[in-house]
């Protein structure tokens, strides 16, 4: 038999050498004995062929390993590469800087945890693939090279040389094409799709990425739902051997933010936002009943033991948190503490006062009350994110939990920065009152979410099939008839000529991934990733280009020259 591989690790003895071979299976044993085996040159990551025979293990057994039980005796040895020493060790879980395993991503992925990963990555969506086709659901690619769709980020271009002055955009999803395969009357669609976003990049974003993403004809919210639960039940199944019970559990956007304060809440475990306006009439705070008059919320949290285990220095540092998400401060009160230590709501919380505000939140005295008060989405997002910080920090997460919950009825449209109305999903997302009467803040959209463990895994809706309210949705974007016919003339053009109610979803395959390998970071589960600049440290793209190359794209530059290297830096991931 011939095992090929790299070498990994090379022990000598006398005149016996002891060579661990790597191939992205695992580790093996090779033993080199005579003087035609001499193998003190082999380095690490050469590569090599070695000729022999198995026997079982003449020292014993290894239980390290997975072939540990056997290893192979050379009979012939060919080096078919020789290796440059690498820059790190090639071995699961060491420690290297970002920088480097970027640069150096073919050797980095060499690690056989980088392995696993992607081989779990073409295992799971191998099995979605399967699951789908098996619905009936046909696979259709649609352009890389076409206009912008608006799903809220900025459009990566590329200029046309046949077309002077005009520009193609990489699409940020597929949403257009999928919404005119199914006016086609394709019923059923998915795709495998890559989408690209210029926008600004964190753990579980890159500027490239990919979707499980999909369109159905004649449905309604329930069946997408029903078709997303049964896939990802059956896929967790096959690459897992996980059972997820189904259905997952449905909750409405204005109860997610009641009770959770996000979108996409992670309910493993409890710690949930309580109104405590009632509360603020009997307490005489001045503070929390100015912010009502306001219109304004008082709501609070109570972190079960937090009045022991959460210092005065901590709490300090769980209100700047708190300020930087946009509130004035945090009120809080220790119920078993006295004078300065019970914190600045103790005396708003004297006897009954304070035995009623227990009670409301379902609270003890061991336990910390964080509270904020003034606008309401303001209120959501500090308790709602202390929430989260908390969970981590003091260890409250489950480990091996799977919780999926779908997050429905979002508001329609809400107030971009200028003032206007920007979608909450994307344009094309039908609302509940196809005639769109009434304030538009208070419009409700046919869209939904998946959240897997405080994740937002995927989004989609119901969409607008009828062209008069897909022309008012339009408009009241503030995206008058003209600019209409000119973006969007063969999406209004297709809605007259018979278009099926139909809805879909798509699905971020690289967080999925990474969630069912317990990963923080997508980045562990893409193969070639961008750094945190959007730049591929090891072909350093982007990179400049020939000025006759732009000269045949009609394209001049207008960055000065010294620019090339600084925000854009390669390294800096
Ligand atoms: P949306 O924009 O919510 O919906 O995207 C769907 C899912 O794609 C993933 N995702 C990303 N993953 C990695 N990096 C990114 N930069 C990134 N941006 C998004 C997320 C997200 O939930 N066309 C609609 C879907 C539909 O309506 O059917 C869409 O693209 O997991």
């Amino acid at each position: 038999m011939t095992l090929n591989g790299w070498v990994a690790r090379r022990r000598d003895h006398k005149n016996v050498y002891f060579v661990d071979l790597r191939d992205r299976y695992g580790l093996t044993q090779v033993v080199l004995e005579g003087e035609a085996l001499r193998a003190e040159t082999l380095g690490p990551e050469d590569v090599v062929a070695v000729h022999g025979r198995v026997q079982l293990r003449e020292a014993g057994p290894n239980r390290e390993l997975a072939t540990g039980e056997v290893e192979v005796v050379a009979e012939s040895l060919e080096v078919l590469a020789r290796s440059e020493l690498p820059p790190f060790e090639i071995k699961s879980g060491i420690e290297t800087a970002v920088e480097q395993r970027l640069q150096y991503r073919f050797l980095d992925l060499r690690r056989p945890d980088m392995l696993a990963n992607l081989a779990h990555r073409s295992r799971f969506i191998g099995a979605l693939r399967a699951a789908f086709l098996e619905r009936r659901f046909l696979e259709i690619e649609t352009p890389i090279l076409t206009r912008a769709t608006p799903e809220g980020a900025r459009d990566y271009l590329v200029p046309s040389r046949v077309h002077p002055g005009k520009w193609y955009a990489l699409p940020q999803s597929p949403q257009i094409f999928k919404q005119l395969l199914q006016i086609s009357g394709t019923d059923r669609y998915f795709q495998v799709a890559r989408c690209f976003r210029d926008e600004d990049l964190r753990a579980d974003r890159q500027p490239e990425f990919t979707q499980l993403d999909m369109e159905m004809s004649f449905v309604e919210e329930e069946d997408v739902w029903r078709v997303w639960e049964e896939v990802l039940a059956q896929t967790f199944a096959e690459a897992m051997g996980v059972e997820l019970p189904t259905p997952f559990p449905r909750l409405r956007w204005t109860e997610a933010m009641e009770r959770f304060g996000l979108d996409k809440p992670d309910t493993r475990y409890g710690m949930e936002l309580t109104d405590i306006a009632e509360w603020v009439g009997q307490s005489g705070f001045g503070v929390f009943q100015s912010a009502l008059e306001k219109g304004g919320r008082v709501m609070a949290i109570a972190v079960a033991g937090g009045g022991e285990a959460i210092s005065r220095g901590q709490i300090k540092k769980l209100e700047e948190l708190a300020k930087s998400f946009g509130a004035r401060g945090l009120a809080w009160w220790k119920p078993g503490q006295s004078g300065g230590a019970a914190g600045p709501l103790a005396r708003f919380c004297a006897d009954a006062s304070g035995e009623a505000l227990l009670a409301r939140l379902g609270a003890t005295s061991e336990d910390l009350i964080l509270c904020c008060a003034g606008e309401q989405a303001m209120v959501w997002r500090v308790l709602g994110e202390l929430r989260v910080h908390l969970a981590r920090t003091l260890d409250l997460i489950p480990s091996d939990c799977w919780n999926f919950l779908w997050v429905t009825h979002f508001p329609m449209f809400e107030r971009d920065e200028e003032g206007g109305w920007t979608s909450q999903h994307h344009p094309f997302t039908a609302p509940e009152d196809w005639e769109l009467e009434g304030d538009p803040e208070k419009l409700t959209s046919r869209a939904y979410d998946l959240v897997l463990n405080g994740w937002e895994l995927g989004s989609g809706s119901i969409r607008i099939h009828r062209s008069d309210t897909q022309q008012k949705v339009f408009e009241l974007l503030g995206i008058g008839p003209k600019e209409q016919e000119q973006k969007f003339g063969f999406l209004l053009s297709a809605l007259r000529y018979g278009a099926p109610p139909h809805g879909g979803f798509a699905v971020g395959l690289d967080r999925l991934v990474a969630l069912t390998l317990g990963l923080d970071s997508i980045r562990d589960v893409v193969a070639f990733p961008k750094t945190t600049a959007a730049a591929d440290a090891m072909c350093e793209a982007p990179s400049e280009i020939d000025p006759t190359q732009l000269a045949e794209v009609h394209v001049a530059s207008l960055a000065p020259e010294a620019a090339g290297g600084e925000a854009g830096s390669p390294v800096d991931a």
